[in-house]
């Protein structure tokens, strides 16, 4: 097989918005870090101050090797009240598309990382179908504003959590546990995505749109009745309910980080002794082969690794993760599947949601305290890897 990637092959790496600029006040996640009992283990504050830093990160990643960066553009910046956009944000993100450019980087925007504009969440939010057309309309706007510089976009990012933390289990905003209210939302954030499509193509028809699905290697326990039809049935609602919603989109952005093992009654422990990650997931890259393998079996549409990577304070355990992860990337290419880049999760270690900072993701450290950036091991050796389309 080999060990080559296409030249065309993207690499690059991505963050988010809420996790990374810092001062993000203006939305639902602000006011759930700052609700008692949400379970929250600190608020995001400064993150990385990436609002003011983003020419010194683009500088940095540009000059690992990296040919693209995926970034989130924030609705409560862009829309902070209904109908009033603000012209200062929709140019910051246009400055920070043209400092990509410039680089060299290619810019790739997530609409809506996990974060809603208070506004809209006080006016109902995923559980009020009219936020499907104020989704769209937002859509448009940033569209318009940035589609002459950005070649893919990502609707929303992960809408399988968004749904299934916001409104099944509770766990984030808007801290409903409902499963019907969890439907609901499905239908309306499916609805949203759609005419988000529509949105960004009526103002750049050249412009790629896409979903960014979180997906993990859902493995039924062996010689266990039952085990296999609740797999399914867990795929249905986690993947292919969202799988299905990217018909007529021209990619699928994949998200994995690890496997989940399933009996007849539902997720399984980890075996004792299981390698685990910070995020108290097992250490498993070859997840992403395997969800790579059913997405493009199920839409057979372009496919782009959006997301993956390893929450770990062993940088040595985050290049081990990587090279095993795309060695299975290389497989599926050898097979023909349609997979045309790979963005690591993530820049920076940075603002992990209800984990807060603990949970180390990234290829640069960052002082807290100073906001100083520390380029990891890890980022050389993928840059390198980048630069010569081939794994060591
Ligand atoms: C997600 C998000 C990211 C996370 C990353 C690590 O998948 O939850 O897209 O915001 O930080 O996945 O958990």
């Amino acid at each position: 097989m080999p060990n080559t990637f296409p030249p065309d092959f993207v690499w690059g790496t991505a963050t988010a918005a809420h996790q990374v600029e810092g001062g993000n006040w203006n939305n639902d996640w602000w006011a759930w870090e700052h609700t008692p009992d949400s379970g929250v283990a600190e608020p995001s504050g400064d993150a990385c101050d990436q609002w003011e830093r983003w020419p010194e990160d683009l500088d940095m990643l540009a000059g690992l090797g990296f040919g693209a960066y995926r970034f989130s553009v924030e609705w409560s910046r862009v829309e902070p009240e209904d109908g009033e956009f603000s012209l200062a944000a929709l140019d910051h993100y246009r400055r920070i598309c043209a400092g990509c450019r410039d680089r060299g980087v290619e810019p790739i925007v997530t609409l809506h990382h996990f974060t809603t504009p208070r506004w809209v969440a006080h006016a109902g939010g995923w559980s009020e179908s009219t936020t499907a057309d104020l989704f769209a309309r937002y859509a448009e706007r940033v569209a318009g504003a940035l589609g002459d510089l950005v070649d893919r976009v990502c609707t929303i990012n992960e809408p399988n959590w968004l749904v299934t933390n916001g409104f099944y289990l509770g766990t984030w905003p808007p801290g409903v546990r409902d499963r019907d209210a969890a439907k609901r939302a499905t239908e309306i954030v499916v609805s949203a995505h759609r005419k988000a499509v529509d949105a960004v193509r009526s103002q750049s028809p050249r412009t790629a749109v896409g979903l960014a699905v979180s997906m993990s290697d859902i493995q039924a326990e062996p010689d266990s009745p039952g085990a296999e039809s609740r797999r399914d049935q867990i795929r249905r609602v986690m993947e292919d309910t969202w799988l299905d919603a990217t018909t007529g989109d021209d990619f699928l952005g994949v998200q994995v980080y690890t496997r989940i093992l399933v009996g007849p009654d539902g997720m399984l422990p980890y075996e004792d002794g299981a390698r685990l990650t910070l995020m108290g997931y097992e250490f498993y890259p070859e997840a992403l082969e395997a969800c790579l393998r059913r997405a493009w079996e199920v839409t057979k549409i372009p496919l782009l690794v959006t997301e993956n990577g390893i929450g770990t304070s062993d940088d040595s355990e985050r290049i081990e993760y990587v090279e095993r992860a795309l060695r299975g990337v290389q497989r599926c290419l050898a097979d023909g599947i349609d997979v045309r880049g790979y963005l690591y999760w993530s820049l920076l270690d940075n603002f992990e949601w209800s984990y807060g900072y603990g949970p180390t993701f990234g290829l640069v450290a960052v002082d807290r305290a100073t906001q100083q950036r520390h380029v990891k091991d890890s980022a050389r050796w993928l840059g390198e890897v980048a630069r010569t389309r081939q794994l060591p």
